[in-house]
């Protein structure tokens, strides 16, 4: 059984970017606006800035109050948006509920979409053509590509069609010629579907969603889902699992991603790519 860790492949990635980074003599900057106090948003946004500073990327975080309002928000992207210093720009998710997320996602100008959600980059991997792409998903690519997974060809199965991860995985996967199925809550015979399945990336947001009896001998499985889950017999009271059930499964399947040290940290060693692409592309040629 291969243990698929994302942070060799997260390393060699970052250490690509530095490389180019420094070569070319760029100077780039990533601005994330954090607005409001939730924890976990606030320690995602701080790996993002040491992601940065092992890449020679300038980093700045604009910590917005809970009671910002949506124009106060626009505003301050558009600052962004004309701001030639700045590079990329990220709006850390979820936003307080008074805030809508699509129309600030739309707000960010594509050129500067370091999560590559705006609509334009979205429609651009849609169709083969990809600028920046999402970075969950794209760490779930490269990650299989690191392992020589082959993929053209094969059943891959997605389960979750979210449009930050299980939708932009089902197009990547189809653009790597797999033959692809969506699952999500309404799917019926979910397991059916899975055990017919070479490739499974689940994506659903539930506690070992997938159990060993789900999947077939010799299957591969990319566990997307992080959770903490409590637990008093360990010092810190807690652990981090995945939505597939890593022990029952890694005795069936022929390589599997652990959670923690799978796809999160290749998540963040995207954004850091997809910076530089922004970079290459557009800096200084407005
Ligand atoms: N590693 C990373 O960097 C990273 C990044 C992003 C997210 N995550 C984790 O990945 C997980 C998924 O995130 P997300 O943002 O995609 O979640 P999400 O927006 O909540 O989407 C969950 C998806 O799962 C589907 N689903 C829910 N219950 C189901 C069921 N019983 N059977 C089949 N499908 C079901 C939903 O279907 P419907 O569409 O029908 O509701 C939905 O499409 C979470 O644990 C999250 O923390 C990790």
């Amino acid at each position: 059984m291969l243990l698929m860790k994302g942070d060799v492949v997260a390393e060699d990635i970052l250490s690509k970017v530095k490389k180019t980074i420094e070569e070319k003599k760029l100077s780039l900057k990533l601005t994330a606006i954090l607005v409001g106090n939730d924890e976990a948003s606030k320690i995602y946004v701080s790996s993002k800035k040491k992601d940065c500073e092992k890449c020679g990327i300038a980093s700045e975080v604009i910590h917005l109050s809970e009671k910002t309002t949506e124009k106060e928000l626009l505003d301050t992207i558009e600052k962004l948006n004309n701001d030639d210093s700045v590079t990329g720009i990220l709006c850390q998710l979820p936003l307080p509920p008074h805030l809508n997320e699509d129309k600030v996602i739309d707000s960010i100008s594509y050129k500067k979409d370091a999560d590559c959600f705006h609509p334009y980059n979205v429609g651009k991997l849609f169709i083969g053509n990809p600028i920046v792409e999402p970075c969950t998903p794209k760490g779930v690519i490269k990650m299989l590509e690191y392992y020589n997974i082959e993929l053209s060809g094969k059943n891959a199965v997605v389960i979750g069609r979210s449009n930050i991860v299980g939708k932009p995985a089902s197009i990547m996967l189809l653009q790597k010629n797999a033959t692809v199925t969506i699952c999500h809550s309404k799917t019926k015979n979910i397991s059916e579907i899975t055990k017919q399945a070479d490739i499974i990336v689940i994506a659903v947001g539930k506690p070992h969603f997938l159990k060993a009896d789900m999947v077939k001998n010799g299957c591969v499985v990319v566990d997307v889902g992080i959770h903490r889950i409590e637990d008093k017999t360990l010092e810190k009271g807690y652990k981090i699992i995945g939505d597939a059930d890593f022990e029952e499964i890694s005795k069936k399947a022929s390589a599997i991603t652990p959670v923690p040290g799978g796809v999160g940290i290749m998540t963040r060693a995207i954004l850091m790519q997809n910076i530089l692409t922004l970079g290459l592309t557009y800096q200084g040629k407005n």
